[in-house]
């Protein structure tokens, strides 16, 4: 029976940076979906919106120095266009940051509430000391406490799925400033998943909403089985919904000054969207996301599978909202076989492919590289090359480029011809094509797609148009031949529509009759004028591959790169001329701990130093820096003394030694510090 309505989702992409290739696997394989819904007359929407909130937006918008609003918005400009060149056809795109949003936002807080699921505790968070913020999921390196991957982050692991808390990763690192991370402690609001253990069990496992293998993995990694001893139920873990200050986002009503975390606003942005789709076309938001008739779908990369497979159906279920039908999971984008890469020039962003190549390229080696399971794609960029080529330029467009002129003064017969069983055992495949979309199986729709090609090139080989045309009595037979090759064409456009949208209005404009549904695969089409054939599809050049990757190669990005740092302290005082090695070691440094630390009343700027290298060893220094340091709070550190210059006689007394330190004076001056461990006397290299 046929669902009244569909509601289709992909992830919200992240409003921090620009679309890349890897996001293109999702958006492209949720709009093939949608674009068969479509043409099959489904009534179906495909809603997606800017992830606008968090941590990573706040940080970019200050490098920028621009507010976060102005910093989302013109990211939301960006990403559509992006999304449109490539032929993503959203029926709305929102922004987790609207009224919408923060309207749901209460609304699922206070049924959340209201189930009794929401607990407080206070907890201790990374902080990093050097950027002065706190640390959250995405900000923080380190190992996985589940399966010891390296390099992992925060709040999940890239390696084995687990998700976790910051604090529980394994020697954690702030990805702002490298530094190792503080903990500092507040209070948080927590919503308790295994209130809903039974309820998640049972939706997971046993109503076929999830790939097989999801399941499973849940059942093995989250839930576990009751009354199985190899795998004994687990609890689920409390999930921390708010965030202290400073964060980008909105700010819960019941509990001023902290913000819902990112993780919960942003799949509440699906309804949010929505609503604001429904604004604009006069629908209802109930009809779309609490009537039972409305299938919903979310496309998402396996990397989110925990959120959208536990949590986010345990929020749908207590709000009293639609339960997914199914959450689609696919794989991650490799290129030639490895994670994409800056400093390769694979890590390529969707502006930057556009320069370079036609969007179809990609839609359709996409296409051919996607099953209903969630193994990881790789683009071959040779296989990409070859593949494009010598099916879609070679197999596909071909059919037309080679009759379509010898067409145009006659247009299509009226009746159409024998074909020896050709464009009928097109329609037979046609089921099993539209099944293949359906499970989100391309890689096999385009492979039954590529068959019917490889029958009807043979075809048009044996006619030989090309040789009926030199003779005027062949006219008729000429036509004839025509019109099967067109009609298999266009059948093969007509399943291709999802995947390559402009081919088909090619087609459509060539052969007089737009392609708006599957069934126009089902009929030939007779006595319609033929166009005059325009260009269709360019052959891909391995030239233009190359220049991609060229313009997309980047200096690997550091941990640092994040911050902005401004010029003017070098212009004020540049570089000194070179020196040799032997005149750096000239210089004894030595880290040296301070034991006691006075005013001197008649100097302006003096504080007087006594300075420990070990054992008995001190030295008295008089440093500038009065204004800058509180001689209570200097005592006990350790500096980096100049300890080989020669003494000086001041007013006050003799300084032996000069500490290091930076700044232009004043306040401000910074006096560099040792990390813990160093010993006093220890020499600095
Ligand atoms: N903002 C969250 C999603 C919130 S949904 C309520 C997010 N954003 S994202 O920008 O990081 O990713 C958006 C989608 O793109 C995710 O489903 C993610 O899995 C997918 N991909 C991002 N990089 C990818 C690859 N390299 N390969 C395939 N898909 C990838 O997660
Ligand atoms: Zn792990």
């Amino acid at each position: 029976m046929k669902p009244s309505r569909i509601l289709v989702t992909a992830a919200l992409p992240y409003a921090n940076g620009p679309i890349h290739i890897g996001h293109l696997v999702e958006y492209i394989q949720t709009d093939i979906w949608v674009r068969f819904q479509k043409l099959r007359g489904q009534r179906c929407i495909y809603i997606c919106a800017d992830d606008t909130h968090g941590t990573a937006i706040m940080i970019s918008a200050k490098k920028r120095g621009v507010t976060e609003e102005e910093f989302i918005e013109a990211m939301h400009v960006e990403h559509q266009r992006d999304f449109a060149a490539f032929e993503i056809e959203f029926d709305h795109y929102g922004s987790t940051n609207s009224l919408e949003n923060r309207e749901l936002c209460e609304e699922f807080w206070t049924a959340v509430n209201d189930a009794g699921l929401v607990t407080e505790k206070a907890v201790e968070q990374l902080y990093d000391p050097i950027a002065r913020t706190p640390l959250a999921d995405r900000f923080v390196r380190g190992k996985c406490p589940v399966c010891q991957a390296e390099e992992q982050y925060g709040d999940h692991c890239e390696s084995c799925l687990s998700t976790y808390t910051p604090v529980e990763l394994i020697d954690p690192r702030s990805v702002l400033s490298g530094a190792p991370t503080e903990l500092r402690t507040h209070p948080h609001k927590f919503i308790q998943l295994e209130k809903l253990h039974d309820f998640l069990e049972g939706w997971t496992q046993n109503e076929d909403h999830l790939q097989p293998e999801v399941a499973n993995y849940l059942r093995g990694h989250f839930l576990g089985e009751a009354g199985n001893p190899e795998n004994p139920r687990k609890e689920l873990m409390d999930w921390d919904v708010t965030r202290p200050p400073e964060y980008f986002g909105f700010e819960i009503p019941d509990f001023p000054g902290n913000y819902w975390y990112v993780w919960f606003d942003a799949p509440i942005g699906y309804v949010a969207a929505t609503k604001q789709w429904c604004h604009q076309h006069g629908e209802k938001l109930e009809n779309w996301w609490r009537d039972p008739a409305t299938k919903i779908h979310h496309f998402i990369g396996k990397d989110i599978t925990y959120f959208h497979a536990l949590f986010w159906p345990g929020m749908l279920k207590t709000a009293g909202f639609n339960l997914p039908e199914k959450v689609h999971i696919h794989g991650f984008l490799t290129v030639d076989g490895t994670k994409m890469s800056k400093s390769k020039g694979t890590f390529v962003k969707a502006s930057t492919y556009l320069n370079h190549l036609d969007p179809a390229y990609m839609r359709y080696y996409y296409s051919t590289k996607l099953g209903a399971r969630l193994d990881d794609l790789d683009l071959n960029l040779d296989e990409f090359v070859n593949k494009v080529n010598s099916d879609l330029v070679g197999k596909v467009v071909n059919l037309a480029s080679r009759t379509a002129r010898f067409a145009t003064d006659t247009g299509l017969s009226g009746m159409y011809p024998e074909d020896g069983g050709l464009f009928a055992t097109g329609v037979e495949i046609g089921d099993e094509i539209a099944a293949a979309y359906e499970m989100c199986d391309y890689n096999r729709a385009m492979r039954l797609i590529m068959d019917l090609a490889d029958r009807a090139n043979p075809y048009v080989e044996a006619q030989a148009p090309w040789n009926l045309r030199k003779d005027p009595a062949q006219a008729d037979r000429l036509q004839d031949v025509c019109t099967v090759a067109l009609n298999l064409f266009r059948q093969i456009a007509v399943y291709l529509a999802p995947v390559l949208p402009r081919l088909a209005r090619q087609t459509g404009e060539l052969l007089s009759e737009p392609i708006q549904s599957w069934d126009q695969a089902k009929q030939p089409l007779l006595g319609t004028p033929v166009q005059p054939f325009q260009h269709m599809l360019q052959r891909l050049e391995k030239k233009d591959v190359e220049a991609m990757i060229n313009e997309s190669k980047e200096m690997e990005e550091g941990p640092t790169s994040t911050f902005q740092d401004s010029n003017a302290p070098l212009q004020e005082e540049p570089l000194c001329e070179e020196i040799s090695f032997d005149d750096v070691m000239k210089v004894d440094l030595r880290v040296a701990r301070v034991v006691q630390a006075e005013d001197v009343p008649d100097a302006r700027k003096l504080l007087k130093l006594t300075l420990s290298l070990g054992g008995d060893e001190r030295r008295t220094v008089f440093a500038g820096i009065k204004a800058a340091a509180d001689p209570e709070q200097l005592v006990g550190r350790l500096v980096v003394l100049a300890a080989n210059l020669a003494p000086r006689k001041m007013k006050f007394g003799i300084s032996e030694g000069m500490i290091l330190a930076a700044g232009p004076g004043g306040k401000d001056v910074f006096i560099l510090g040792v990390d813990d461990g160093a010993q006093p006397g220890q020499r600095v290299h």
